[in-house]
């Protein structure tokens, strides 16, 4: 009888820390044992492959209410979908604090629309947008002690923006609790200035988006929440950075010796702000904020990328339709950028792009792939060995990739409820044939086999990054 329900054989085994040809055996979802020879009940022959932990994609909007008669293109039927096309197995979603209701409450209901409906694996951040005394003294702790142990904060949006007074409250519960502060760092009057400039003079269309929101309104924020971070001691995740002079900033800090962690993101590397510049409203496809910006700028992301200034690579995948109402192309849309939504897709194409524009062109080794798509955000948000590496008693999320494929994206192949890939005709090599979450097949050369009720919500520990640059941990 064999010892195993499943074996993957004969492929190279690559984490963040190692590559090694040998099998992986599978028992209960787990990876019990690596080795050779190995038999299973099921063999999956990897042969000539890579074999690769799950992509962790731990910054995701998914069912995120939007507002203004604006609806988020995925829910986590979807959304979750997607992602396992594209070779991730863990997802992390924000659950928004709505006005006036706890965040219990909130949390409750967006609980709900997970359950039963993910095809991976999912946690949850939180993104707090008003810091009372409920909040901070009570809901946040408790929060915190049930493993929710991230909070998103703004430095722009109407809605969610806190001030600087609000961040040094927020900041000091994540200290109290060990929570890790994840930043949107963009200056909020700087871009509502720039933006009333800009309508003043007629330059509504979608490309005058990253006109109003420059580098320096980036680097004034990510220089400003590190400071802030700095005054009350504590590490921080400065979330979606897209060029060099926002990159410098942590890296200024880091080399001070903070706790400051930096993600960079799909389009900050393969997008610039003249995609904005489509015929009509084409350019909506592309809005996002902080906005694509220039190939120097992406040369930077490399950079932070490869030295390590940027441990996490994320999709910041915020899909909204583009033809349709409650979309890109919504009335108000089309009278101002401000009013086009945010946000692109990128949840299933993040690992292929990453993979062809960083491995397959020599600019990052395998072992860095894995590092940044998988093994530290899985570190950094506190499910680490659990998820994002291939070890004897973590979970059997597991991706075989063909590092040969190559690919013409189409947004077909992605699964996603949008309407476009931002990433459309890009010429990949290197793509995932096999999709496996604790053990079971959700995606298999292109066909989805697995459950949408199988995707398992996962409380989280503390961050061991969290914890202040004064405390010793022992
Ligand atoms: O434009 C973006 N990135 N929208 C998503 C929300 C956010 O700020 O991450
Ligand atoms: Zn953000
Ligand atoms: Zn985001």
């Amino acid at each position: 009888m064999p010892l195993f329900d499943t074996v993957v054989s004969g492929g190279l085994v690559v984490t963040a820390g190692d590559r090694v040809h040998c099998d992986i055996g599978i028992r209960g979802g787990k990876v019990v044992a690596l080795g050779h020879e190995l038999e299973g009940r099921e063999m999956i022959d990897a042969t000539g492959k890579l074999v690769l932990p799950g992509g962790v994609d731990s910054h995701v909007h998914i069912a995120q209410p939007s507002g203004n008669g604006i609806v988020m293109a995925d829910d986590f039927e979807t959304g979750t979908r997607s992602a396992a096309f594209g070779g991730t197995t863990t997802v992390m979603p924000f659950c928004l604090q709505e006005k006036d209701v706890p965040l219990r409450e909130t949390l409750r209901a967006y609980h709900a629309k997970a359950e039963g409906q993910s095809y991976v694996d999912v946690s949850f951040h939180l993104i707090i947008n008003q810091p009372n005394e409920q909040l901070l003294g009570q809901d946040l702790p408790a929060l915190v002690e049930d493993g929710y142990t991230s909070f998103k904060i703004f430095m722009t949006y109407d809605d969610l923006k806190l001030n600087d007074r609000q961040i040094l409250d927020v900041m000091s519960v994540a200290r109290e609790t060990g929570a890790l502060v994840m930043v949107h760092a963009e200056n909020y009057d700087a871009i509502r200035f720039m933006t009333e400039e800009l309508e003043k003079a007629g330059k509504t269309a979608p490309r005058y988006h990253a006109t109003s929101r420059p580098k320096v309104v980036e680097r004034e924020a990510t220089h400003r929440a590190i400071s802030l971070a700095e005054l009350v001691d504590v590490p921080v995740m400065i979330v979606h950075v897209s060029n060099r002079e926002a990159m410098e900033q942590i890296r200024w800090a880091q080399q001070r010796g903070l706790r400051v962690f930096g993600e960079t993101c799909t389009q900050y590397l393969v997008l610039t702000e003249d995609d904005l510049d489509g015929l009509g409203m084409e350019g909506a496809k592309y809005v996002c904020s902080p906005p694509p910006r220039d190939v120097e700028s992406q040369e930077a992301c490399w950079e932070g990328l490869r030295s390590g200034v940027f441990s996490v690579f994320s999709s910041d995948h915020c899909p909204y339709r583009y033809d349709d109402e409650q979309g890109k192309l919504n009335p108000r849309g089309r009278s101002s950028f401000r009013w086009v939504p945010n946000g692109i897709p990128g949840i299933g194409a993040r690992l292929p792009i990453l993979f062809s524009e960083g491995v397959s062109k020599g600019r990052m080794s395998l072992e860095q792939f894995v590092a940044v798509t998988a093994a530290n955000p899985a570190k950094t948000y506190g499910l680490y060995p659990r998820k994002g590496t291939i070890a004897v008693g973590s979970d059997a999320d597991i991706v075989v990739w063909d590092p040969t494929k190559r690919v013409v994206l189409r947004h077909e192949m992605l699964q996603d409820g949008a309407d476009y890939t931002p990433y459309e005709g890009a010429e990949l090599t290197g793509w995932p044939t096999l999709t496996l979450v604790r053990g079971t097949k959700v995606v298999e050369n292109g066909e989805l086999v697995g459950r949408k009720d199988f995707g398992a919500y996962l409380p989280r520990n503390r961050s061991p990054f969290a914890s202040p640059a004064s405390r010793v941990d022992l």
